[in-house]
């Protein structure tokens, strides 16, 4: 389904080149739930940026479908992106002057055209992440932990069969982020294809398989044996622990 091949990213400023990934490849099948793991300043985001189609490369391949994402343009990008990508990010981005439903219901807003059964739809997203309970409220009332949850709701919205998350639990305290990795696996057992990137070994300990990014290269690859399990974390506190 996503298949990198020797990806590389320069940035370029002012008479500055920044090299930041250096020729990464892997594929990610169908239905694969993978963690990309590296330390800070290893390129993760800019990676996410690639793989989500919110940027392009500056050399080698990006399949996505078998379509090469490389030769298409901004329209078409932008229409890969919002029919088969759902992003979360660290900060929710939620507007907080609307309700969650509204919240919820803003891609479809700026859709091109908007669907008659859209509010049914952010309905149902917000019963798949267990706000059912949380529709009227605004952000503002909810804990960091709800609103990471509203967000999901929100890239839910199209039935994207990929979510791309980049430190998604990053600015939630430990419960709250157990809860988060919950709703990922749930959705993982629906089908879905979930790419997480992270920088904390136990969020990436909950994926089926981790990529370690280091200095711009792919430095390991390999399949978690036994992946953390979210329900029994929230059962027991000293599963939380990661191994030394
Ligand atoms: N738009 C940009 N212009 C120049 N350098 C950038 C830009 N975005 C990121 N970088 C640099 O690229 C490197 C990797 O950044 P990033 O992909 O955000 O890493 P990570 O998410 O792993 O922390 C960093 O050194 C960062 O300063
Ligand atoms: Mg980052």
């Amino acid at each position: 389904m996503i298949e990198l091949e020797n990806i590389e990213k320069i940035y370029r400023s002012e008479g500055v080149s920044t090299p930041v990934l250096k020729g990464v490849s892997f594929r990610v099948e169908a239905g694969e739930y993978v963690a990309v793991m590296g330390p800070s300043g290893s390129g993760k985001t800019t990676l996410m940026n690639i793989l989500g189609c919110l940027d392009t490369p500056t050399g080698g391949r990006y399949l996505l479908d078998e379509i090469d994402m490389v030769k298409l343009d901004d329209d078409e990008l932008s229409r890969v992106r919002n029919r088969k990508i759902g992003f979360v990010f660290q900060l929710f981005y939620l507007l907080e002057r609307a309700t969650t439903l509204k919240n919820v219901m803003l891609p479809l807003i700026y859709a091109e055209e908007y669907p008659a059964d859209a509010e049914q739809r952010a309905r149902n997203s917000l019963l798949e992440v267990g706000l059912g309970e949380r529709m009227n409220y605004h952000p503002n009332t909810l804990s960091g932990g709800e609103q990471q949850r509203v967000a999901i709701a929100r890239a839910l919205i199209n039935d994207p069969a990929i979510i791309l998350a980049d430190e998604p639990t990053g600015n939630l305290d430990s419960r709250s982020g157990i809860e988060v990795l919950s709703v990922f696996k749930r959705l993982h057992r629906q089908g879905r294809t979930i790419v997480v990137v992270t920088h904390d070994r136990f969020v990436a300990e909950h994926a089926g398989r981790i990529i370690q990014l280091k200095d711009g290269v792919v430095t390991e690859d390999k399949a978690v044996a036994e992946p953390r399990d979210p329900e029994a974390e929230l059962q027991d506190p000293e599963r939380r622990e990661v191994a030394q």
